[in-house]
């Protein structure tokens, strides 16, 4: 396959970027997305060229570090599909594909494709997860679940804190990662201890990092290549009114 690669450069954070032509004769349609952009830099190092910056991990859609926006979808067009996971096969040959840096203020741009997803480590480290000393693991039967909260968490716990939802959102609003982090522990019995505090501690963070606000556009889920069902955003608000009206009433 040929094709024809626009992609944002960036020297820095302090760059102003622009973006950069470059033709790649020699695509598989089995390649994934980041073997394409692999070929692209190795024919740039050949050339002398600065090789096009871009995060990757584990390349088999666990990781969520893959994240890029390809022809202005975050991870493509195909649903439900990280970038790593998206093969060459689903372009056509000729091709002009755009490939972008995710664009949301609480992302900034590090250098090309890579942005700083640390907002969501720090929102993580706010509240998502719980405290009590666990031990080995249990027997799975040990704390009875009841089936749809375990499926219910499952779903939730399937976020790969990849981003795309940010970056899909016109508010730049991060809340259905947000949401699946809330509903995954808040569904199961050892997240119950610290249901309140955490929602609130996650909530300020979110706003302290410069993430907007929820107007259910619902572009975050079509973008979600887990698939995490919107619903989530409506536990995360369930879940903080409930918080805020129990501190109201313990103060
Ligand atoms: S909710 Fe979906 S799009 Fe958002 S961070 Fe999690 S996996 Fe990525
Ligand atoms: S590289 Fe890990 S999800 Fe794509």
């Amino acid at each position: 396959m040929r094709l024809h690669l626009k992609v944002w450069r960036q020297r820095d954070a302090d760059d102003r970027g622009a973006m950069a032509s470059y033709d790649v004769d020699d695509a598989s349609p089995d390649m994934s997305f980041l073997e394409l952009l692999d070929v692209l830099n190795e024919k740039l190092t050949v050339e002398g060229e600065e090789p096009v910056a871009f995060d990757h991990d584990c390349r088999e859609g666990i990781c969520g570090a893959c994240s890029m926006v390809i022809d202005g979808q975050p991870h493509g067009p195909e649903k439900a599909t990280t970038t790593c996971q998206l093969h060459m096969r689903h372009f056509s040959d000729g091709d002009t594909i755009t490939v972008e840096p995710f664009r949301a203020g609480a992302f900034p741009v590090v250098k090309d494709l890579v942005v700083d997803r640390g907002a969501f480590d720090r929102i993580i480290a706010a509240g998502g997860y719980i405290s009590a000393p666990t031990g080995s693991a249990p027997d799975a039967h040990a704390v009875p679940v009841p089936k749809d909260q375990a499926d219910r968490a499952f779903t939730a716990a399937a976020c790969i804190g990849c981003g795309a939802c940010v970056a899909a959102c016109p508010n730049g609003s991060a809340s259905l990662f947000l949401g699946a982090k809330i509903t995954h522990l808040g569904e199961l019995p050892q997240g119950q201890p610290e249901r309140n505090s955490r929602v609130l501690a996650m909530v300020d963070e979110h706003d302290a990092a410069g993430f907007g606000g929820c107007t259910n556009t619902g572009e975050c889920a079509v973008a979600c290549p887990k698939e995490i069902p919107l619903d989530v955003i409506s536990q995360l608000n369930r879940d903080y009114l409930a918080a805020r009206k129990a501190r109201r009433r313990s103060a």
